[in-house]
């Protein structure tokens, strides 16, 4: 939906007391949030083998800007070459596999910070020092291990892994996300103690703002009024501002919905491209344990705004949101955690409102049955 079809959507939910539904509620084992086995499954095929963003491509401005991280439980690189193009590795060095850099900045080459062995920014070995205590040795066989596949899209860095499982229209009716104008002001880090897909659900729905944010985003915004798009096996939830309300007035080609309202893209498997007011984020759920997760956010500026005082703007935004809305969901999602042990439920129940969770799961369901029934049968062939 382009921005005056959302517009026109919410102010007919606001006119009827409505909310985008669902077609079905979908009922979640509470084991797929505490099996090992699962998470092992979530991670060999839903992770490493589709296109899962690895950073905004504004985090790779120049030639020789780099970021490393772990993906997936592996560590990768990922660079901008000389021609341009991103490029993304392994992250361990062919000699005795230390890690080539560590976190993000620019560099001219990749150097092994063990014994100096030299990358160039395309992967190719270029230097060995005292090479002759490696008689024999092919350089042209020593360079960085590339990852499948790396592509540039809608302003982010997608790497697959492993061959991939589906060949995959499942990001073709994705809108642009990023335009090349905005800039990246900041990189985050934490640690969350829950499973990746409880936190991933925070982000999904709007059926918890009256009761977890009554004093912080209520005031602001609706209960229960959302809107819900899916494209492929991704999806946007819209979270409009009371303020919207006023659109009303204004003829429909004119309406304008930056500032009154909240689209948070859900890029599966684990990744939300959130456009508040002043600034966007790109927020990664990295899977690091069962009940661990590592939050990776990067902030960008909005289209058409990237003023000076507005680093300022972003960055009160930004901890107010941290501070009180964000805050309160943490500790949902915590006592989530927790109450999985409690034995209270076998199955966790997704309702009509929660749309953009079912549609998640059910998609992540399809890919790991499939992968599943590809293996029946290379097994039988
Ligand atoms: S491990 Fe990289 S140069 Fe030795
Ligand atoms: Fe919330």
């Amino acid at each position: 939906m382009d921005d005056q079809c959302v517009a026109q959507r919410i102010l007919d939910h606001i006119e009827h007391g409505t909310t985008d539904l669902g077609q079905s509620i979908w009922r979640e084992p509470v084991d797929n949030y505490r099996s090992n086995e699962r998470m092992a499954e979530e991670v060999e095929l839903a992770f490493r083998r589709t296109p899962t963003p690895f950073c905004p491509s504004a985090a790779l401005l120049d030639v020789g800007s780099y970021v490393a991280r772990d993906a997936a439980g592996t560590p990768l690189i990922a660079v901008r070459a000389q021609d341009g193009t991103v490029r993304a590795f392994r992250n361990a060095c062919r000699h005795r596999g230390a890690q080539l850099a560590t976190g993000s900045g620019c560099a001219k080459a990749l150097v092994c910070p063990y014994h100096g062995w030299t990358y160039n920014l395309e992967g190719r070995l270029r230097g060995v020092p005292h090479e002759y205590g490696f008689p024999g040795l092919d350089k042209e066989l020593n360079g960085l291990v590339p990852v499948c596949v790396t592509t540039e899209r809608f302003g982010l860095v997608f790497i697959t892994q492993q061959e991939p499982l589906l060949s995959d229209e499942s990001l073709d009716h994705l809108p642009p996300l990023i335009a090349p104008e905005q800039q990246l002001l900041a990189t985050r880090e934490s640690e969350i103690a829950a499973n990746w897909k409880i936190m991933l659900e925070g982000f999904l729905e709007g059926y918890h703002i009256r009761s977890t944010h009554r004093e912080t985003f209520y005031p602001y915004g609706f209960d229960n009024l959302n809107l819900v798009e899916v494209f492929g096996r991704n999806s946007r939830v819209t979270y409009p501002f009371r303020r919207i309300a006023k659109l009303a007035e204004t003829a429909p080609e004119d309406r304008r919905v930056e500032g009154l309202l909240t689209y948070v893209y859900h890029i599966f498997p684990n990744v939300l491209v959130t456009v508040l007011s002043h600034h966007t984020n790109v927020i990664v759920l990295e899977p690091v344990a069962l009940d661990r997760t590592k939050v990776i956010s990067y902030t960008l500026t909005n289209r058409g705004s990237s003023t000076p005082e507005l680093r300022e703007t972003v960055e009160r935004d930004a901890e107010f949101v941290d501070q009180t809305g964000a805050a309160e969901d943490r500790a949902v999602i915590r006592a989530i955690q927790v109450g999985l042990g409690s034995g209270a439920n076998s199955v966790f129940t997704f309702g009509l409102f929660e749309s953009a969770i079912v549609h998640f799961h059910r998609s992540l369901d399809a890919m790991l049955e499939h992968a599943t029934e590809s293996a029946h049968l290379v097994r039988s062939d």
